[in-house]
């Protein structure tokens, strides 16, 4: 790890959220996810863990297969971290479940805090019929609640029905405890409490039977007991604030697709989130349970979280113990930042600032904005000590820090949780006391680093994914021109072991590759060459998309085209920077065009479409019925059950590779 990095673990020492079919985390000491070196020892590792999680069927939460080869073919590829989409889902419905039920916050330690504390006590609370202890369980573990014949025959008759099936139910409420843990038979459970006694940090192991059993009790149906130990205990439930607390009170700014879930998140973990945000609608929105965008489970959270009172919304500002900015960072003509809307914001909390806040800058930012929001606070408060940058001396009363936001629209919730953050306090002591708040909710380890490194580290990530990506938007320009099939030369040369070159696309969209990078080109012109031309070269392929569509139109006279798919990326419902949007809009323009639009993210077209007398939104039976000329510009999964042979009759212009059919052959060596 490089010098003034810290790593801010949870009180765990086995690093966060280890899963069983992850592959570089065998012991708490490998838990270094930036190392960049090579070893072989590390790699033999490496190599049997993802063999072992390979022949269990999974690797990261996918089916192996692909994932699989590629973990045998390329030593440092990264197989997913943390919980896998299925059981992240389990766990958030259970805890949402906890939170329907306990009708405060929700936390796990509320629950636990009514749980027996130890065997004594939850012998004598069998009688009340909550949590019994069942001598005749082999291992005399808790089963169900109520009689201990009732359970059994549960038990059994649930065991004869799902045979292979965990009995842990996420059904824990009064009067349903059934955790005997016991479907895939006791063994599968001693050897899950063995590795949770070996990875497990000591306060667990520690834990009164009592404690233990409840937590048994919680574990949804399916998800392994040592994991959802690890979810539970890693996230929150020891976690206390210096001042002993375990809830803050958290203003987030801004609602938009980082501040919601964010804070979401946060009020689910059982702090008090006010939401403020500029726009009317999205308050009310927010304050009647509604998510105003699309995202996997955010509207269940979100829902439970504004029904427990835990997060409201609000357009005034007012008094928190800790801010979140998460207001938009867009482009101004020219390709600058603009930082408006962050100064905007910071003015709109300064008023309400008090001795010991925190402030947390999440919008993406050029390197130095953190400093420039200090300079802000100082104007408007002059009666306030703001930190310096690494000013470590200075006496400030509010802590200021960059914490990049990372996550991936999609699967926001997940990684909201899982992924690793990085912590940039403008001192070290700033940085501590936001990692206290990450540490609440974040199962992924948080790296403390000044502000200036953890705003390159967030331009840096993007600009890496820019480049790499402009590399295979080129080389499909190339393949274009050469005549050549840009699929079949990916897919032979990503058979080296190593090279891995991205798929190319309809160019980049988004509000995040596509823009931090020129934050990047603003701060150090001359020096960011490599990563200006990427942004070049990616900002050109729509106009080279446009180029072949065009060349196809002029074969007819009034040319029917089907686009297929205009958002920025697949499986998302939002259009920011979408180059499949450029090409449609162009698209139109061309000589006697009829575009028809195939979007099923979307209910109606956006307004730069919708104005257009021969732009229709089309269902894809439609579109293919009616179309002389078919492009593929998003692959969303709709579009991967698609019949390729069925456009056989079309002229088509593929930017995805769905539909590219010639494969390469593998010719067996005698
Ligand atoms: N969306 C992503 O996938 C993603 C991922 C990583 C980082 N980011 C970064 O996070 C930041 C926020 O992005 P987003 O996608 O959530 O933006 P967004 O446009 O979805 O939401 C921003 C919200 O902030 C509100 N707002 C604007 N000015 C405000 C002010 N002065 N006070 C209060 N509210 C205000 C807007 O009304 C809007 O609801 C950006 O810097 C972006 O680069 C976004």
């Amino acid at each position: 790890m490089a010098r003034g990095v810290q790593s801010h673990r949870h009180r765990c020492r086995c690093g966060p959220f280890v899963g069983a079919d992850e592959n570089r985390r065998g012991k708490p000491a490998s838990r270094a996810p930036r190392e960049t070196g090579w070893s072989p020892d590390r790699g033999d590792r490496q190599f049997r863990h993802r063999r072992a999680a390979s022949r269990r069927g999974t690797i990261g939460g996918r089916r192996t297969g692909h994932a699989a080869h590629i973990a045998r073919s390329r030593p440092q590829a990264r197989a997913g971290d943390g919980p896998s989409a299925r059981e992240f889902r389990r766990w958030l419905r259970a805890h949402l479940r906890c939170l329907a039920r306990t009708g405060r916050s929700g936390r796990f330690a509320d629950r636990l805090s009514r749980a027996p504390q130890s065997a004594g006590e939850e012998r004598g609370r069998s009688s009340a019929g909550r949590y019994r202890c069942d001598s005749s369980h082999p291992s005399g573990r808790l089963r169900a609640d109520g009689s201990a014949d009732a359970g059994g025959a549960f038990r059994a008759d649930r065991q004869r029905r799902h045979p292979g099936r965990s009995a842990c139910s996420g059904q824990a409420g009064a009067g349903d405890a059934r955790s005997d843990g016991t479907a895939r038979g006791g063994r599968d459970r001693r050897r899950a409490d063995r590795r949770h006694r070996h990875r497990h940090h000591s306060c667990c192991s520690r834990a009164p039977a009592g404690r233990a059993e409840a937590l048994r009790a919680l574990c949804p149906e399916g998800l392994p007991l040592w994991r959802w130990h690890r979810l539970e205990e890693d996230c929150g439930e020891h976690f206390r604030f210096p001042d002993g607390a375990r809830t803050v009170k958290i203003c987030t700014v801004g609602l938009g697709y980082i501040g919601l879930p964010t804070a979401a998140m946060l009020a689910s973990r059982g702090h008090e989130v006010v939401g403020l945000d500029v726009n009317e609608s999205v308050v009310d929105a927010v304050n009647a349970g509604q998510a105003h965008f699309q995202e996997p489970d955010l509207q269940m959270l979100l829902s439970a979280s504004v029904e427990t009172g835990r997060l409201r919304a609000t357009t005034n500002a007012e008094s928190a113990e800790f801010f979140l900015i998460a207001v938009p960072t867009p482009l101004v003509e020219g390709n600058g930042p603009d930082m408006s809307f962050v100064e905007a914001a910071a003015r709109t909390i300064a008023p309400v600032l008090e001795k010991g806040n925190v402030v947390i800058l999440e919008s993406t930012s050029p390197v130095g904005s953190t400093e420039r929001l200090a300079d802000i606070f100082a104007e408007e408060r002059p009666d306030l000590v703001f930190p310096r940058y690494r000013d470590e001396d200075r006496d400030a009363d509010v802590a200021l820090c960059h914490c990049p936001e990372r996550i991936l629209p999609g699967q926001m919730l997940r990684e909201l949780v899982s992924n690793d953050r990085i912590i940039g306090g403008l001192t070290t002591a700033c940085a501590n006391k936001a990692a206290r708040l990450y540490q609440s909710f974040v199962m992924g380890t948080c790296y403390v680093t000044d502000s200036r490194v953890a705003e390159l580290c967030k331009l840096s990530e993007n600009a890496y994914r820019d480049v790499n990506i402009a590399f295979a938007n080129e080389l499909s320009v190339i393949c274009d021109t050469l005549g050549t099939d840009i699929w079949q030369v990916r897919e032979l040369a990503n058979q080296h072991p190593r090279v891995n070159i991205l798929m190319p696309g309809a160019g980049v969209g988004g509000h995040c590759i596509a823009v931090d990078p020129w934050f990047i080109v603003s701060s150090a012109p001359d020096e960011a060459r490599l990563i200006r031309t990427a942004r070049e070269v990616n900002d050109d392929k729509p106009r080279r998309v446009v180029q072949s569509i065009a060349a196809l139109a002029d074969r007819f006279k009034s040319p029917t085209i089907a686009c297929y798919g205009i958002t920025y990326k697949p499986d998302v419902d939002d259009v920011r920077e979408s180059p499949a949007l450029e090409i449609v809009e162009a698209v139109a323009e061309l000589d006697g065009a009829q575009v028809l639009v195939v979007e099923p993210n979307l209910d109606a077209l956006p307004a730069s479409l919708a104005g257009r007398e021969n732009v229709r939104h089309a269902t894809s039976d439609e579109a293919r019925e009616a179309a002389d000329i078919v492009t593929f510009l998003v692959g969303h999964r709709q579009f991967k059950r698609l019949e390729a042979d069925s456009y056989l009759s079309k002229a088509v212009v593929d930017t995805t590779g769905m539909f590219s059919t010639r494969k390469a052959k593998a010719v067996e060596r005698d």
